[in-house]
């Protein structure tokens, strides 16, 4: 049997008199102001690659900006940032999570894109109560039936800019529509809440098309659509993959024939590759290029400055990511234990965005004005708002 070494008197020694040094000097930290002296470590689980890859890079950008807007700290900790890239691909979300919560410990997860990675995040959130912000991915059940105290989303659900288009689509008196989207949970929700609202606007959705996600071979369904004759097309896609299908449907020559409409993903951060194609669009989502607010236009140029960009929903969704963080971690001192006061300060609060001021509901989804959009040149112009403050209806949440 081997026996510990003794202690070194000598070390012993210094160990108590720097400790009654400490305490005569009555300097000795609390739990909570040794977590709060610390970096706060921030975990980015985004897409940097694929046809989402743009948009991960907005969110970063909308979130740096407005921690820059608050000296580089939150809760008067500074921040320290470990980055995952999750190719948008739900076969690695798990073990991807797992490197930020297991491997970096961090203490707040800002994550994703992709509805079907960010499920896999909230669930592994929800086990380990790590803080997760959502700042784009709209699965419905993030909010819906996987709610949690210690998860929240600054963007949108799915469902709310397919049930404001639905709307808009049968006031414009279409009878009969196509619906076309990748299949998983975002193009499939976004397609459920736009037949909702437009079944019970007296529209009927005839036939729904779909292709796996991130495909974009859509010839044979751009026939089948021009054989349907339907009315109008709704749509959901995004990034690389809606640049691709904007184009091909002018190509194609329906443009001219049968109006296409879309959440605003279909043409947000897409316009400058769309060119000409998306001309004319009209989409429904939650931010436009043109409010004319103060609080915008000072967002806007601040994000052109920085980044030599014109600034998109994504990255209003990443600023917005930020102040929700803030408003928590002021709210308990830079001390993420306290979850509850945490969430109480956030459910309580109104969150100055550049797309407008919006509130979270019980379930921790943005209650929030869904605007009507027009492409005109490289601009979504703001045509009107589609649906005020839409609140999304949290299916099988229970908190
Ligand atoms: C999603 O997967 O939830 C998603 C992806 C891209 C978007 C919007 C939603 O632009």
């Amino acid at each position: 049997m081997t026996r510990a070494p003794a202690p070194n008197p000598r070390h012993l020694l210094a160990r108590i008199s720097l400790m009654s040094l400490l305490l005569a000097a009555g300097a000795a930290p609390t739990a909570v102001q040794a977590q709060t002296a610390t970096k706060l470590k921030v975990g980015l689980m985004l897409p940097y690659t694929g046809t989402f890859a743009a948009l991960g890079t907005a969110i970063e950008n909308g979130f740096r900006l407005q921690l820059a807007e608050t000296g580089g700290k939150i809760a008067g900790r500074e921040v320290e940032f470990f980055k995952v890239d999750d190719e948008s691909d739900p076969s690695k979300a798990t073990d991807n999570v797992n490197k930020l919560v297991k491997r970096d410990q961090v203490d707040v997860l800002v994550g994703t894109v992709h509805s079907g990675v960010a499920m896999a995040m909230a669930k592994v959130a929800k086990d380990s109560g790590t803080l997760l912000i959502v700042p784009n991915a709209g699965a419905d059940a993030v909010t819906g039936a996987m709610c949690a105290p210690n998860i929240f989303r600054s963007s949108f659900s799915n469902w709310q800019p397919g049930y404001a288009m639905g709307e808009v689509v049968a006031k414009k008196g279409a009878k009969k529509v196509v619906t076309i989207t990748w299949k998983y949970a975002a193009g499939d929700e976004s397609v459920k809440g736009f037949k909702e609202a437009f079944e019970k606007g007296g529209g009927q959705v005839v036939k729904e098309l779909s292709l796996p996600f991130p495909g974009v071979e859509f010839q044979a369904l751009l026939t089948e659509i021009a054989a349907a004759k339907p009315d109008a097309v709704y749509t959901f896609f995004a990034g690389g993959g809606a640049v691709k299908f904007v184009k091909d449907y002018a190509a194609a020559g329906l443009k001219k024939s049968i109006p296409l409409y879309g959440a605003g993903f279909l043409t947000d951060g897409t316009l400058e590759a769309q060119g000409d194609a998306a001309d004319g669009l009209f989409t429904t989502l939650h931010y436009a290029d043109s409010l004319g607010t103060p609080r915008d236009a000072a967002f806007r140029l601040a994000y052109a400055k920085t980044y030599k960009l014109q600034p998109d929903v994504y990255a209003v969704q990443g600023y917005d990511a930020a102040q929700i963080l803030a408003i928590g971690l002021n709210a308990v001192k830079g001390d993420v234990s306290k979850k509850a006061e945490f969430a109480a300060a956030v459910e309580k609060s109104k969150i100055d965005s550049p797309r407008g001021l919006f509130s979270l509901s019980k379930a921790h989804n943005p209650v929030q004005d869904i605007y009507l959009r027009q492409v005109v040149g490289k601009e979504n112009k703001l045509v009107g708002v589609a649906s005020k403050a839409l609140t999304d209806p949290a299916r099988n949440c229970k908190m």
